[in-house]
This record gives C-alpha cells, structure tokens and sequence, in this order.
C-alpha cells in the first residue's frame, strides 16, 4: 500500500511535468487566424517518413484563409474547416485532404523561448483516405498572390517571448499544502469532497519531484467560459437521463480496468486507449475487450512528446487514425520514452492495427465545448476524452464532488504558483455523470490513470460538473474506432 501510494504520487507529478514539455510554442486563436499559405511537398506516399528532417522540395502552394469560428476557404472558394489543438497548433481539414503542423518556436536558451505563431514547423498532409502523404510548411501570409519569398516575417507578427521558469522552484511550502492543517481547512471549508493526508507525500524525495515538476509560472493562461450551448443542443440534452454511467448501463460495464500510468507524463496516452477501448466494448455488446498500449504511442507517434505529454486531439484521434494503434501485449508499458520498435513482435496481436474512423473536439472546434455537447456525446457514443487543471489541493482528494478553491492556492504566500497553465495539464476519460442527491450538486464521473488506490471506485473521482470546473469542459474530444 505504501509503496503503492508513493508511486501514485510520484503519477501526479508526472503528469505536471507534461506542461513544461508539449511544445513550448504558445498560440491563441487569433495568433492562427487569417490568410496561410502551405508550401507541400511531392507526395512521399510513405506514411512513416519523418517531415521534420528538413531539405525537402516544397513544389506546391496552397493558400487557405482560416476565419472565425472554424471555417477554412481555399484561394477557389472551396470551403473546409480547422481547428486550434490547444496552443500547439492547428489542423485543417480542406478539398478532401487534411494538414496538421505544430506552429515554430525556438528555444534561446535553456530558459528562453519564443512562439513564431505566423509560421508552421514542417507537418503532414495526406487526403481523407490516408493515401498521398505529403510534408508542407506553412506561412501566414498577407494576400492571395504573396509568393513564398513575401510571407510575413517577423515584422509584421508580434513575436512572443517568454521565460520558462527555471525547473527548481524556491519557497514552494509542499509540506505544508499536504498537511493535516491543510487537509483540515480544506475539509472545513467546504462539505462536497474530502481531503486526506497521505503521509507519503511529505517525503523528501517526493517533494523534490515535485518541486522540479512544477515550473512555468510564466505560462499560467486564463479560463475561457464556455461557449454556450446552442438551441439544438438544449434541446437534445434536454432529453438525456439525469445520470448516467457506463460502468453500469443496466448492470452491464462498458469501461475497461483503471490502470497507472507510472513516472512518465503520458496521461494523455491512457485517456486516448481508455475512451477507444470503451467504445469498442461499447459497439461489440463486450464480446471484443482490448486493451491498448500507451507504450507504443510513447515510442512512435510524432503527433506527441513522449513522456513529455500530448493531446487526446493527436492520438485517440489524429495519430489513431493515420498509424493505428496496438494491443498491450503487442507493446507493453515500460513508463519511459524508449525508441520506436516498428518490427513489433511479430505475434498475431501486433499484426492488427485500431484504427479511427472520426474524430473530433465536441462542438467541431476547440473552443466549442460545453457541458451539454459533452453529455450528449457520452450518453450517444460512449466515454469522452478531457483535459482539466490539477491543483495541488487535488492531490489530497479521498472521496467526494472536487472543486478548487483558489483561496486554498493564494491563502499560503506560494512562492511561484504551481501549475495553473492550463487546461490540460492532466488528461482523463469521462464515463459519466450524476447528480448528489443531498446537495443536489451535478457532477462528471471521470476515470483517472493513478492506478486503483487512488480516489474512489479504484482509481475514480467525482467533480463538479456545468461550471467548466478546473477547465474540464474547454478541450473534450471524442473519436470512434473501428471494431477489428
Ligand atoms: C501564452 O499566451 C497567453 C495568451 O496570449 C498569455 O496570457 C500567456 O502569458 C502566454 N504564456 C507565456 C508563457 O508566454
Ligand atoms: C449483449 O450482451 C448481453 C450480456 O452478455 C446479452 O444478454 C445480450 O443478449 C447481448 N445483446 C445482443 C444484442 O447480443
Ligand atoms: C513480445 O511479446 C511478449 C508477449 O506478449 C512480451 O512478453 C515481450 O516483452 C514482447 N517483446 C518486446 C520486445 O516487446
């Protein structure tokens, strides 16, 4: 149990650790928004190929102007659509061919960075039915004819700078936000969850851990609301039971084991492998059960940084669609970023790929979530993929509906505040939602990959839901597998 207990502690503070680490470029909506053109290359028709190794010849130009709220317009007027994932990047979607690409950065210095929100680094393109594989690059641009040679430089776009916190933080009171001082405040202020104090958290070592974890002050972001839920919407939601869970729709569990994720931040790798591992269980009556390997996307997927973190967006969806992915016992979990084996073991189960059909942030776009699009979703399809903000007030969390308090973070003169950066700092897996009897409090019913001693149910836990609680109504994706 002790042991066990540390490790699921030391998961946490893996998973932190993911924010210091997706790419460090740093771009809003309207950073991306506008005229863009995309220099492809000839089609490499292997889907393996790295893009990013440079010296390509890129033939082909390709002008897209991405306007509000995901509309993309070819220079013809054929019309796709596009989406932000996060601050990372953006994916579009026109003439039956799709482009991804992470937007350019550069690091100045180990604590330096800066965002080039008006350039791509190299991507990938490749139509709607997976064949033509191109690598593009892509530049804003200031009108429809702009050659290549006047994309807009650096001038003309607002170059984003900013100091990434050196890892070791000074004067973070750890032991005290762990405390039974804490606990009891917490535990006194409010009824709707109750915090414990694990004893193993004070630790030396794991204090240490998480102090390195915590960097970034400088990237905290503010809390979008959530755009609201249009009429249609409401009015489908409206005819959804007022609970739901799919661990028990009329006796029967549609959700796979709770399982831990280790000392390596690829929470978004479980989140991603437990909603297609649901929804597969959910299509086939439970007479398929696969369980998928987390590890492989670690090794092998360029749409991630390994243990250094992900999107749900780039793997349940993007990277589960262009590559696939595997069965656990075809690639088990090892908790590090290892080197990408391709000649699997060359048993039947790692001869077959999960591949998805569709996949989309709910509401169309990052930005269009709310809470009844997501209820919709989950009751319809199955189990849905989120990101939320971890607090350290989290980390006490025994049983009961979470909320964070921020009095709890600014009441103690925190020398750096931890985490808040965003939205998706922890990925989990939605399976459903309630509402308290007593309190009349609405909550989400969300699967966690601490392993099973943690929260409630063996590795669950209860939040608040309908107030965007901690962002967990921002970035909800859902994607649907194809049964093998
Ligand atoms: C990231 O961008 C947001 C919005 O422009 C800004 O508030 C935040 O400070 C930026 N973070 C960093 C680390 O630059
Ligand atoms: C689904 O599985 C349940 C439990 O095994 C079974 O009772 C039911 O008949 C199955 N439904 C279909 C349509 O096969
Ligand atoms: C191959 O598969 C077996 C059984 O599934 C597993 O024990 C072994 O670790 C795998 N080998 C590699 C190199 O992944």
């Amino acid at each position: 149990m002790k042991s066990s207990l540390i490790i699921s502690f030391i998961f946490m503070v893996c998973c932190w650790r993911q924010i210091i680490a997706d790419t460090p470029a740093n771009c809003t909506y309207e950073d991306i928004r506008g005229l863009w053109l995309f220099e492809e290359s000839t089609p490499i028709n292997d889907r393996t190929e790295k893009c990013d190794n440079g010296r390509r010849e890129y033939t082909k130009k390709i002008y897209v102007r991405l306007d509000f709220p995901n509309t993309a317009v070819d220079k013809f007027g054929n019309v796709g659509t596009w989406t932000l994932i996060y601050n990372q990047g953006f994916e579009v979607i026109i003439n039956y061919r799709k482009y991804f690409a992470f937007s350019a950065y550069e690091r100045k210095s180990n604590s330096k960075v800066i965002s080039y929100c008006h350039k791509t680094i190299p991507g990938w393109s490749h139509d709607l039915l997976g064949n033509n594989w191109a690598c593009y690059i892509g530049h804003k641009v200031n009108d429809w004819n702009s050659s290549p040679l006047q994309k807009i430089g650096s001038e003309q776009f607002p170059i984003k700078e900013h100091i990434e916190q050196p890892l070791y933080l000074k004067n973070i009171d750890l032991s005290h936000a762990l405390s039974q001082k804490h606990v009891d405040h917490i535990n006194s202020k409010q009824k709707s969850w109750k915090a414990t104090v694990y004893p193993e958290m004070q630790s030396k070592t794991v204090e240490h851990l998480i102090k390195m974890a915590g960097g970034e002050k400088s990237r905290i972001m503010s809390r979008p609301k959530p755009i609201r839920a249009t009429e249609q919407q409401r009015h489908e939601a409206r005819g959804l039971p007022e609970s739901f869970d799919w661990r028990n729709v009329d006796g029967i569990n549609y959700v796979s084991p709770v399982r831990n994720q280790g000392n390596c931040g690829s929470c978004y790798a479980f989140a991603s492998m437990a909603m297609l591992e649901a929804r597969i269980r959910i299509a086939t009556n439970n007479t398929a059960k696969p369980v998928f390997s987390p590890q492989e996307v670690v090794d092998c997927s360029e749409y991630s940084q390994g243990c250094d973190g992900g999107f749900g967006y780039l793997i349940a969806g993007k990277y589960a669609q262009d590559f696939g992915v595997v069965e656990e016992s075809c690639y088990p979990y090892k908790a590090y970023t290892g080197k990408c084996k391709l000649d699997y073991n060359t048993t039947a189960k790692c001869q077959q790929r999960t591949y998805t059909i569709k996949y989309n942030y709910l509401g169309g776009y990052f930005g269009a979530c709310n809470e009844e699009a997501m209820r919709i979703e989950l009751v319809k399809n199955g189990p849905i993929a989120v990101g939320f903000e971890v607090y350290k007030d989290f980390m006490t969390y025994r049983r009961g509906i979470y909320s964070h308090d921020s009095d709890y973070e600014t009441e103690q003169k925190v020398g750096v505040e931890f985490n808040p950066f965003v939205l998706t700092n922890h990925a989990v897996l939605i399976v459903g939602y309630g509402r308290d009897e007593k309190s009349g409090e609405n909550y989400w019913i969300v699967k966690n990959s601490w392993g099973e001693q943690w929260g409630i149910d063996g590795g669950y836990f209860l939040i608040r839901r309908g107030t965007n609680e901690c962002g967990i109504e921002s970035i909800a994706m859902a994607a649907t597998p194809i049964p093998n």
